[in-house]
């Protein structure tokens, strides 16, 4: 971070066994996990040892795996044990990512346990993205947004005490500074030639607004579960907490000695605009509040390219859309507050493996989950173990970041805005058992919004 003495932090780290070298590779300038590269179809095996002072497990957020190596809290890791998991990699090429999953006795972990250090990038590699030849090698930037909070020498600070603390669990931790890959934002020197810069929203609470300095369009070229079927403009392109959007950029038009930035820009946190949290003043407290405007990344031209890539102009060939028509079962969630306790989804909070009968689906069928969200912030909802697609939204404020909002290709979290109703796609494929949906904003998440359900064979 700052000079002077490191923070103390929590770290993956990793030794490759066996295959090929580029599986891992360290962030040795950073507290983020190694970043790990698979190719669809492979066997991965991968020992987790527990060298912390508390129960972890590592979750591999995005990954159509069987439950029991998905690493959810039912089965932690103890401290000094160790835990063998295996699985194929089955979903299509993307950026996935793992970090902690905890859930002690006494609230969840996985907001101090990531915010400590426990989190790393997973790219998944196959034939038909390799087939479209987009910028790769130096020519691709990896991104992981996360906002700290550091005191005194270096030490970073999670949850405020007392008010504090009650606020940050209520709109989930913002820290008062912004890292990009574990550090202070940086400057890039680049070429004129296209980019392609994969970002993942790795932090507890805060969206973004991801935009170009100089106005122009964001080109975005994939989501969560990898490429769009086409390219897509945006004038600003949203992230919430565990999302990850795949952008292109060609400077090509550039000299050298020209800077692009990308900032998050300006907005409205759509949770202040009514109920139960105005007039608090809560978002004085922070010393950068949700909808600030800062940069994330420098581009900095220093070499002229004759060559120039085209952007293909399709890019997702294989994966179909899940077919749903007006028979496509329905299953509606409310997501409610719940005095002092945080939020509740159809008036449940976590309850350990319990599952309630209206949880329970059927492996092979489709159906649409419905969001609706009676609060005043907004909560990015994700859903273990498979990617959907968006099928539709209504009822948000269209001055709430409505333009950015990429809700084509494949996803597994997405962002529901105050007073919106959001409806999803999917089809429980392959495996049976017990899986997770949750808010990612991990303060509300470790405060008990989050669920089980089941999936029955
Ligand atoms: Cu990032 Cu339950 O997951
Ligand atoms: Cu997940
Ligand atoms: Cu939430």
């Amino acid at each position: 971070m700052g000079p002077g003495a490191p923070s103390e932090v929590w770290r993956y780290r990793a030794e490759l066994l066996k295959g090929p070298k580029n599986t891992v590779s360290e962030n040795p300038d950073s507290y983020l996990g190694p970043t790990i590269r698979l190719r669809r179809g492979q066997t991965v095996k991968i020992h987790i040892h527990n060298e912390l002072p508390e129960d972890t497990t590592v979750h591999w957020h995005g990954l159509h795996v069987p439950s029991d190596v998905d690493g959810q809290p039912r089965l932690p890791i103890r401290p000094g044990e160790t835990m063998t998991v295996g699985f194929e990699v089955l979903d299509r090429a993307g950026l996935f990512w793992y970090h902690s999953h905890a859930h002690g006795k006494q609230g969840g972990r996985v907001g101090f346990q990531s915010y400590a250090g426990l989190a790393g990038l997973l790219i998944v590699e196959d034939e038909e993205e390799a087939d479209l030849k987009l910028p790769s090698g130096d020519n691709e930037l990896l991104l992981v947004l996360q906002d700290r909070t550091f005191a005194g020498n270096n030490e970073l600070v999670y949850m405020g005490r007392g008010m504090g603390s009650m606020m940050d669990r209520m709109h989930g931790f913002l820290g008062d500074r912004v890292l990009a890959n574990g550090a202070p934002p940086t400057t890039r020197k680049v070429a004129t030639r296209p980019y392609r810069i994969r970002v993942l929203n790795g932090s507890n609470a805060r969206i973004y607004k991801l935009a170009w300095s100089d106005g122009r369009p964001v080109t975005v070229i994939g989501a969560d579960g990898g490429l769009l079927q086409e390219p897509e403009d945006r004038p600003y392109a949203v992230l919430a907490p565990a999302q990850r959007l795949d952008i292109w950029v060609d400077l090509s038009e550039f000299q050298p000695g020209d800077t692009l930035e990308l900032i998050s820009d300006r907005f409205r946190a759509g949770m202040m605009s009514g109920g139960m949290m105005d007039g608090m003043g809560m978002m004085g407290s922070n010393a950068l509040p949700l909808g600030s405007r800062f940069p994330l990344a420098r581009l900095e031209v220093s070499k002229s390219l004759k060559a120039s890539e085209p952007l293909p102009a399709q890019l997702g060939v294989q994966r179909q859309k899940i077919p749903v028509n007006s028979n496509t079962r329905i299953r509606s969630f409310e997501l409610s507050p719940v005095m002092m306790r945080g939020f509740a989804m159809n008036g449940r909070r976590f309850d350990g493996t319990n599952v309630a009968d209206d949880e329970k689906v059927r492996l092979g069928d489709t159906e649409i989950w419905e969001f609706h969200n009676s609060t005043p912030m907004p909560h990015p909802m994700h859903i273990h173990g498979l990617q959907f697609n968006v099928v539709g939204r209504r009822g948000g404020n269209s001055d709430s970041l409505q333009q950015g909002l990429v809700d084509s290709g494949w996803h597994d979290t997405v962002l529901v805005m105050p007073r919106e109703t959001v409806q999803v796609a999917m089809k429980f494929e392959r495996f049976d058992g017990l899986y997770i949906y949750h808010c990612h904003n991990m303060e509300h998440e470790d405060a008990g919004m989050m669920r089980y359900f089941q999936v029955q064979s």
